[in-house]
């Protein structure tokens, strides 16, 4: 905390404080600033819609559960600096007029829940924090619980269950979906009929903020530095820096922060030590929300636009690296089985069309797939995301399609029964830590079942 302070720590709730909300969202949207979410989107515009949704009751929440495989930066970012990730809880809450936040990780984080717990209490201390109160929620293991709408729900004190409306349209505690949402403040002289006056908002949406905890992590330096400062490194479109994460066939698996723009080979050098000795790169994941990238790809600058250029994605800029060895339709059934594992079921097309492609792609492994089970796959892939709450099929869709695109003869060979020499039986890289340039994943994960509960043996996926 001492040396937090020493380095400017609280100055950027006091320029907050000094230009007030629509200065400070205007700062934030000047400098460009993305969401290191996954998805980048832009915080300023986010930041402005909370700020003008009606209702008298509005929420933040930091999204620090960082589940999706080849993460680890937001763990990474808590262990060497929580205060400005909760400093910048504080901006936000002061910019859309919040009274409450909650600091969501997961109960498994064991280190990361104590170290916030005592940043917190000693922001509070400090007074860094305004008035605004935190509250540490320690959720669930499933992959969903870092989705914002099935976040919301676990903060009530339900299952990861993504909700229908988003949190700007349904907040938290939020309680007649029933009657729609009343956008205005409550009319104190005519109340709504079986309402209890005591609830928070009434029957307000509490319009809910969340942002993930590196997004958060930019605020106080932006605004002590000026957005120019941020847009002085990066790309036009993809200012600044984010915090990278490499496993799979490299020398050694690491986190660092880089300049948005820097080659993704390079990444993989720097943070990485490169391909393992006498091997090549053959394709990269950007997490398991995009398309693969392929060896001949791998100059292509890490920045949301470049990566969408090549048809992929920046995701949250965890890169799974695989060699020349590993065999590609392993891969891509690992992934679809974790895919399928961690739907929640609400919607069909989505737990039946993840499973079936899994299991599909479980036949082409063991040698006995026909042509049209490739046929089945590829239907199944289309409607997959029919009728979806979350983004879920949206990534068995994008992900499983680029590997049958980008790999076409391995498929075609396992298709045939040629016997692969490629390396199988490969993890999903959900990092619990990395210790000494070394990942060590969950081992867990494969005994889990698409039910949610671990099996005894390996999980096969149909
Ligand atoms: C299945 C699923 C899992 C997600 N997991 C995370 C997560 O662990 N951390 C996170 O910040 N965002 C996660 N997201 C994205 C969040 O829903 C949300 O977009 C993000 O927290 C917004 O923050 P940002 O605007 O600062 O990027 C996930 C999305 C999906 C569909
Ligand atoms: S799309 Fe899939 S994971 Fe998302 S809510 Fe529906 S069933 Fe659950």
């Amino acid at each position: 905390m001492d040396e937090y302070r020493a380095f400017g720590g609280g100055l950027g709730l006091a320029r907050a404080q000094e230009l007030g909300p629509e200065q400070t969202i205007q700062e934030i949207s000047l400098s460009g600033l993305r969401g290191r979410g996954g998805a980048g989107f832009r915080t300023g515009r986010k930041w402005d819609s909370l700020r003008n949704a009606t209702g008298t009751t509005k929420y933040v929440v930091c999204n620090a559960a960082e589940g999706e495989p080849g993460t680890f930066k937001d763990r990474t970012l808590l262990r060497s600096n929580p205060y400005q990730v909760i400093e910048g809880m504080a901006v936000a809450a002061l910019t859309i007029g919040a009274r409450e936040a909650f600091l969501c990780l997961k109960a498994k984080f064991e280190r990361e829940v104590d170290i916030v717990t005592k940043a917190v209490a000693e922001m509070e201390a400090a007074g860094l924090t305004g008035d605004l109160t935190i509250t540490i929620v320690q959720g669930p293991d499933e992959y969903l619980y870092g989705e914002e709408k099935a976040m919301l729900e676990v903060i009530e004190g339900k299952a990861p269950l993504p909700r229908l409306l988003q949190p700007w349209e349904r907040g938290l505690f939020a309680v007649m979906p029933q009657m729609g949402w009343e956008m205005t403040p409550p009319d104190p002289e005519a109340p709504l009929e079986g309402l209890n006056p005591d609830l928070a908002g009434g029957a307000e949406a509490n319009p809910t903020l969340v942002n993930n905890a590196e997004t958060l992590a930019n605020i106080a330096p932006i605004l002590t530095r000026g957005a120019e400062w941020h847009r002085s490194t990066g790309t036009a479109d993809s200012p600044g820096h984010v915090i990278c994460t490499v496993v799979g066939d490299v020398a050694h698996a690491g986190v660092a922060e880089i300049e948005l723009g820097m080659p993704l080979a390079a990444a993989l050098d720097q943070i990485g030590g490169g391909p393992r000795s006498g091997h090549r790169v053959k394709a990269v994941l950007s997490g398991v929300s995009n398309a693969v990238v392929t060896s001949d790809e791998i100059d292509t600058p890490l920045s949301y636009e470049d990566m969408a250029r090549i048809g992929s994605g920046l995701g949250s800029v965890g890169l799974i690296v695989y060699d020349e060895a590993a065999c590609m339709v392993d891969v891509a059934h690992s992934l679809s089985r974790f895919l399928y594992v961690e739907s929640c079921g609400q919607c069909p097309a989505c737990k039946f069309g993840t499973g079936e492609v899994t299991a599909y792609l479980e036949r082409l492994l063991e040698l006995r797939a026909d042509d049209r089970d490739i046929l089945t796959i590829s239907a199944r892939l289309r409607t997959v995301t029919d009728g979806n709450r979350c983004a879920v099929p949206v990534e068995e869709q994008a992900l499983i399609s680029s590997f049958l695109r980008s790999f076409p003869e391995e498929f075609a060979d396992h298709l045939e029964g040629r016997p692969c020499p490629g390396r199988h039986d490969l993890p999903v890289p959900k990092i619990d830590d990395i210790v000494d340039g070394e990942a060590i994943f969950d081992g867990r994960q494969r005994f889990k079942q698409p039910d949610w509960t671990y099996a005894d043996q390996p999980g096969r996926g149909d």
